[in-house]
């Protein structure tokens, strides 16, 4: 079975905790794209925590999760506009911002609150 395969829970419209899965199927300084209901949701682990962000971009939908990260700023592979996944904000047109999403650690497992 695919990891896109496994039973999510879909949200209602309040924000709700979803489990994406376990610890180690999230490797660090790498993102992966979970599918929460019909949103995706990019994923980031690194060293000091989690980062989790809409991974359809904010200007024109380019998928945030095939961009490439240097320390906390996503570049869009779309039109290379970058976003500080810290706090949102695009760097390259201040008007746009990132949708980000929170994330827990439970035991050994990872929940974003989508
Ligand atoms: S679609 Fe992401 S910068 Fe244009």
């Amino acid at each position: 079975m695919s990891w896109f395969e496994d039973d999510l829970e879909v949200p209602n419209e309040e924000p709700s905790w979803v489990k994406i899965g376990p610890l180690d199927r999230f490797v660090v300084n790498r993102t992966r794209v979970v599918f929460v209901g019909v949103t995706k949701v990019a994923v980031l682990r690194r060293p000091e925590g989690f980062f989790a962000f809409k991974n359809s971009c904010p200007h024109a939908g380019g998928s945030l999760g095939l961009g490439d990260i240097a320390g906390t700023i996503v570049s869009c592979p779309r039109h290379d506009w970058r976003f500080d996944i810290a706090d949102g904000r695009c760097l390259d047109n201040a008007i746009y911002e990132l949708r980000r999403y929170t994330v827990e650690v439970r035991g050994d497992e990872v929940w974003v609150l989508v």
